[in-house]
């Protein structure tokens, strides 16, 4: 199977973007890294993309000010490299149409809630916290043009315990993070997920000989 081209957009710290990159040189992963963007050229996550010797695109935010520009850029550089699947690992911009078109369908992203509980902010793990849920967790999903909102591809739960605060809570999280999105990223790379309405359904492995189906 030739590997899935997989093109990663940070802005932080990018301990997402590592566990990815920690699974693919295990060998767990039938993708590659082609191409780490970033908004943000002071990025932890860029250092560790060149540390793992992967092309880095900078939109920085100071450089270029209008968001349409950055993701412009994000996209050439996407399209140069020849990205197949989008993930947003802390990525802390919406996204624009020219990147939903462009990657209709084929864009991850790892929210650290369970949706639909918690999304459209930025302090998901705080907010869940202050209203005083005793489960909290992540989410994967297909990204759509409303913001935290699209198809649930996977989920995982935590607990949450008296003696939490918001850093240790998002540690937990992080945790099931790191397992949730390489996880994700293979089952795209299998072609394991299937677009039933808003459902994603997970295929079984297929057998050497089946046919070619269905999927995103
Ligand atoms: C994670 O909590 C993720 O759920 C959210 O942003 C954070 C990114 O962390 N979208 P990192 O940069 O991958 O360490």
């Amino acid at each position: 199977m030739s590997r899935l081209r997989v093109g990663v957009l940070v802005s932080g710290r990018g301990s997402n973007l590592q566990a990815i990159l920690d699974a693919i040189a295990r060998g767990e992963l039938s993708a590659e890294v082609v191409l780490v963007g970033s908004n943000r050229a002071d990025a932890m996550a860029v250092e560790r993309a060149r540390q793992a010797g992967v092309a880095v695109a900078i939109a920085d935010r100071a450089e270029l000010t209008r968001r349409a520009d950055r993701q412009a850029r994000l996209l050439q550089a996407l399209e140069e490299r020849g990205a197949e699947l989008l993930v947003l690992a802390g990525f802390d911009e919406i996204l624009g149409q020219a990147l939903l078109e462009r990657f209709n369908a084929r864009i991850l992203n790892i929210h650290p809630s369970l949706l639909p509980a918690f999304g459209g902010g930025m302090h998901a793990v705080r907010d869940a916290l202050e209203h005083g849920v005793k489960v909290s967790g992540c989410t994967v999903h297909l990204v759509t043009s409303h913001v935290d909102q699209g198809p649930i591809v996977l989920q995982a739960a935590v607990p949450v315990y008296d003696e939490d605060d918001e850093a240790s809570l998002a540690a937990r999280i992080l945790e099931q993070e790191h397992r949730l999105l390489p996880q994700a990223v293979q089952l795209f790379a299998e072609r394991r997920l299937a677009l039933e309405g808003r459902r994603v359904r997970i295929l079984p492995a297929p057998a050497l000989s089946q046919p070619p189906r269905q999927t995103i």
